[in-house]
C-alpha cells in the first residue's frame, strides 16, 4: 500500500550549507542554510527569508559557501539558531576564525575545510521567500580533505540535513560510478 501525506517536500538528502557574510559595519555573520545547492555548472541557488544575512547579501552582492562537516556540526547547527541580529559575535561565540575573501567582499571561515567564494548574479523575492543565484569564482579546498589532487568525500565527512527527522546524517560510502553503471542495461 502506498500513502498520501499531503503536500510535504521529501527530497533527501539537503546540504548543510554555511552561509558567510559581512554587515554593513564589516562584521561576520555565518547561517546554516539547507534548502539550497547547486543550480548549474558554477551557480549556488539558496532559498532564504529575512534574516541578518539576507541583508548582508543584498548589500555586498557577495557571500561564501562552506560545506558544513562532521567535525563542526554543533557550531554549524548554533549558526542556523541564533541571529547576528541578537549575537553580534555569531562566528567568535562558535570560537571559529574568519579571512577575507581574496575574491568577493565576505569573510571564508578558516576551520571549514571547503568554501566556495560566490558572487550574487540574480536575487528575488517570490512567494515570501528570497531566490538568490551566487555564481562560483573560485573554491578552496585544504589539503586535509584532498587525494590526488580531488576534492575526497571519504574525508570531507560532509553533514547533510534530514527533514523527515529534523536531523543531520553525514554522507555514506560511494557506491557506483555515475554515466557509466546504468550501461548494464543498454
Ligand atoms: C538545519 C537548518 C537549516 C536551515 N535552513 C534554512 C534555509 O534554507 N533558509 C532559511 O531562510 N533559514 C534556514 N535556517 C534558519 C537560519 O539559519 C537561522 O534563522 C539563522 O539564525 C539566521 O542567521 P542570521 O540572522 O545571522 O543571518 C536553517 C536552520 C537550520 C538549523
Amino acid at each position: 500500500m502506498k500513502n498520501n501525506i499531503g503536500d510535504k517536500v521529501a527530497i533527501f538528502p539537503c546540504p548543510v550549507l554555511i552561509i558567510a557574510t559581512y554587515d554593513e559595519d564589516g562584521n561576520p555573520d555565518a547561517m546554516n542554510v539547507a534548502w539550497g545547492g547547486q543550480c548549474g555548472g558554477k551557480h549556488v541557488a539558496l532559498n532564504i527569508s529575512e534574516h541578518k544575512t539576507t541583508e548582508n547579501i543584498r548589500k555586498n552582492m557577495a557571500f561564501t559557501c562552506a560545506i558544513a562537516d562532521k567535525a563542526h556540526l554543533v557550531e554549524a547547527d548554533y549558526f542556523g539558531i541564533v541571529s547576528a541580529n541578537k549575537e553580534p559575535d555569531k562566528i567568535g561565540k562558535a570560537g571559529m576564525h574568519v579571512t577575507k575573501s581574496a575574491n568577493v567582499n565576505a569573510p571564508v571561515i578558516d576551520e571549514f575545510p571547503l568554501t566556495m567564494e560566490c558572487k550574487v548574479i540574480d536575487i528575488r523575492q517570490e512567494n515570501g521567500e528570497n531566490r538568490v543565484v551566487g555564481e562560483i569564482v573560485n573554491t578552496i579546498v585544504d589539503d586535509s580533505i584532498m587525494t590526488d589532487g580531488q576534492i575526497d568525500l571519504d574525508k570531507l565527512q560532509p553533514l547533510a540535513f534530514d527533514s523527515a527527522s529534523a536531523g543531520y546524517r553525514i554522507v555514506g560510502e560511494r557506491l557506483g560510478n555515475a554515466f557509466k553503471d546504468g550501461a548494464a542495461i543498454k
